[in-house]
């Protein structure tokens, strides 16, 4: 069986950096040269196939396999026979049955594509996995970071909003501890609970926004996931007043400090618009990464070179 990519928390330090290295070579040139076209797939099928919703993370991987020569189809719940009572299990062996050579999965259901591949010959690449996982958004967040110069390690990066729901700050905590950052989580109580802190060494939890960015380099904001949240959720003004970032923050923060977010982004629930659109802000800048990150991980996952 192939390798695929499932989570960040099993890759080794040295594997990450690998990853991260390759994206360099797939980001555009400058002068607004746009992404290069490379031959290095050719022939090659990569099936994309999305049970919960996705702007960002399908189109890239749909782009970064076009642009290494791949072909592709996407599928996406709707379409697909599990909407008529299939088990995903018998969808995973159907599409396997006409031989492509990997498969990107989205699912609501965190562990489904780890317990997928234990049945399955092809590689899946984890496009997120329920409140698991999104190892590819953690990629391309590194990368984003790292391009403003200098390494993660010593980084004090904030990552603020809904941790518990939210797959992106777990791959990024796993990420982020192995290059050795100081991790604050933050966020409401009950949306903050006291084992993440056990996950990965570096990491501190605090309620308090203002604590957390107190002296950061990173300041990496995640949505609020109404759609995981089974108690009745904050109305966005009283979110807003507590764990919004406003421009007035990041005066706590270190001068040169960047502001993320993996998007979608709720302005006025988790950011204010000055921040989103300010000169810290390095949101389309992770977008961008998404395809020069995704490139690097089909072109691994492939190529059979790991
Ligand atoms: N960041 C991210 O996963 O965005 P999408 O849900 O649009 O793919």
């Amino acid at each position: 069986m192939r390798e695929g990519l499932l989570g960040i928390e099993k890759l080794t330090r040295e594997e990450v950096q690998t990853i991260l290295d390759r994206a360099r070579d797939f980001q555009p040139g400058p002068n607004g040269s746009g992404f290069k076209k490379f031959d290095l797939l050719r022939g090659r099928m990569v099936v994309n196939l999305f049970f919960e919703a996705s702007t960002r993370t399908r189109t890239s991987f749909e782009i970064a396999a076009k642009r290494l020569g791949a072909d592709t189809i996407g599928i996406t719940a709707q379409a697909s026979s599990v909407s008529k009572g299939e088990s995903l299990v018998d969808t995973l062996n159907t599409l396997a049955a006409m031989r492509p050579d990997a498969i990107v999965m989205r699912h609501a259901a965190s562990g489904a594509p780890h317990f997928l591949q234990r049945y399955l010959d092809k590689p899946i690449i984890n496009a997120g996995d329920g409140t698991h996982e999104h190892p590819t958004q953690a990629l391309l967040d590194a990368r984003t970071i790292l391009d403003r110069g200098g390494s993660l390690e010593g980084l004090r990066v904030a990552i603020i909003g809904d941790i518990v729901h939210s797959r992106v700050a777990r791959s990024n905590v796993h990420l982020l501890a192995k290059f050795g950052a100081d991790i604050v989580l933050c966020g409401p109580a009950s949306l903050l609970p006291a084992e993440l802190a056990q996950i990965a060494p570096g990491i501190t939890l605090t309620t308090d926004m203002r604590q957390a960015i107190a002296d950061a380099d990173v300041i990496m904001m995640v949505r609020v996931q109404l759609e995981r949240q089974q108690d009745s959720p904050f109305p966005a003004s009283e979110y807003f007043s507590f764990y919004g970032l406003r421009l007035e923050h990041l005066e706590l923060a270190k001068p040169n400090v960047i502001v993320m977010h993996p998007g979608p982004i709720n302005r006025g629930r988790e950011i204010s618009s000055e921040v989103a659109d300010s000169q810290r802000s390095v949101i389309l800048n992770q977008v961008e990464n998404g395809i020069a990150i995704r490139m690097a991980v089909l072109e691994r996952v492939l190529s059979g070179c790991h």
